[in-house]
């Protein structure tokens, strides 16, 4: 039986850590960090992922703002906005909650952000850091997933770490960090061939598609560390990842759960990152 990867321990542990480092920071600085977080329309997800933003934000001491906007904002507006955000000296961190509605271009959103102020590590000049091996804002989510892995213990040097999924967000920035601890990265992905014979060489295994029950315990190798990144309702509207908990508990050495497991660590991940931009912006 597996043993599970507790994320909601870790980031409350990591929360903690941020709220002394955001006092000494005040104490030094003579202000707090301020995180901006902007929600664009009425997705429940998104509502509950913003609100959660602003909510740990207050726990660990710095300011937050939450701007509501409708979904009938112009991608105009929305740019106009972003464009004051950057030039407010007191706004350390913007985010602005994916996905936006079908009229606005996010791409467009996220390259308007100033790259010191992107707190999500989305803009161009971050992922171009992040390749480059650069000082950048590295994306909330592969973060906590390298920390996640890191309190199991297991060194990833030299081992296969396979990650489902290849996403922005997700996919693609956490194989760069795999691969920077010398794993050998295989990414995989909705036209991989045989895709349970490239997750049974996994002594890493991320999945990140967002398929509720995708991973069974048979394409588990034994002994691998499970990080599973999915949030999916099933059929009884009850939160569940794309790793099948049940039957790759019995194979994995280290798994983590849904909910509890990933989902928190990316939100310490926020409030490290938007320390991160703070101290960068002061300096
Ligand atoms: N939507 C899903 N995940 C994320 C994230 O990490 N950041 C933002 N801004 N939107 C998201």
């Amino acid at each position: 039986m597996a043993n599970i990867i507790d994320g909601k321990a870790l980031s409350a542990a990591i929360k903690d850590e941020v709220r002394s480092e955001v006092a000494s920071a005040e104490a030094k600085y003579g202000r707090k960090p301020c995180l901006c977080v902007i929600i664009v329309g009425e997705n429940p997800a998104s509502q509950v992922y913003v609100r959660n933003k602003v909510k740990a934000a207050a726990y660990t001491g710095m300011e937050s703002m939450l701007i509501e906007l409708p979904a009938s904002t112009s991608q105009e507006e929305l740019l106009g906005r972003l464009r004051e955000l950057n030039e407010d000296p007191c706004v350390d961190g913007i985010l602005v909650q994916l996905p936006l509605p079908d009229h606005i271009d996010e791409e467009k959103v996220i390259d308007t952000i100033a790259p010191e102020k992107d707190v999500d590590g989305f803009h161009a000049a971050n992922v171009a850091g992040l390749w480059l091996g650069k000082d950048c804002v590295v994306p909330c989510t592969p973060a906590g997933i390298m920390r996640l892995i890191d309190s199991t213990g297991i060194s990833l040097s030299g081992k296969n770490a396979v990650v489902v999924g290849r996403s922005n967000i997700v996919g693609k920035p956490v194989a760069k960090l795999l691969l920077d601890r010398n794993a050998t990265v295989t990414i995989a992905h909705s036209r991989t061939a045989d895709l349970a014979a490239v997750t049974r060489l996994a002594d890493v295994l991320v999945v990140a598609v967002g398929r509720a029950g995708l991973i069974t315990g048979d394409m588990v190798k034994p002994g691998a560390v499970v990080i599973d990144v999915g949030m999916n309702r099933n059929a009884e509207g009850k939160l569940c990842g794309d790793v099948d908990f049940e039957s790759c508990e019995k194979t994995a050495s280290w798994i983590t759960p849904v909910p509890g497991g990933v989902g928190p660590m990316t939100i310490a991940m926020l409030m490290k990152n938007t320390l991160h931009c703070f101290r960068n912006r002061e300096k």
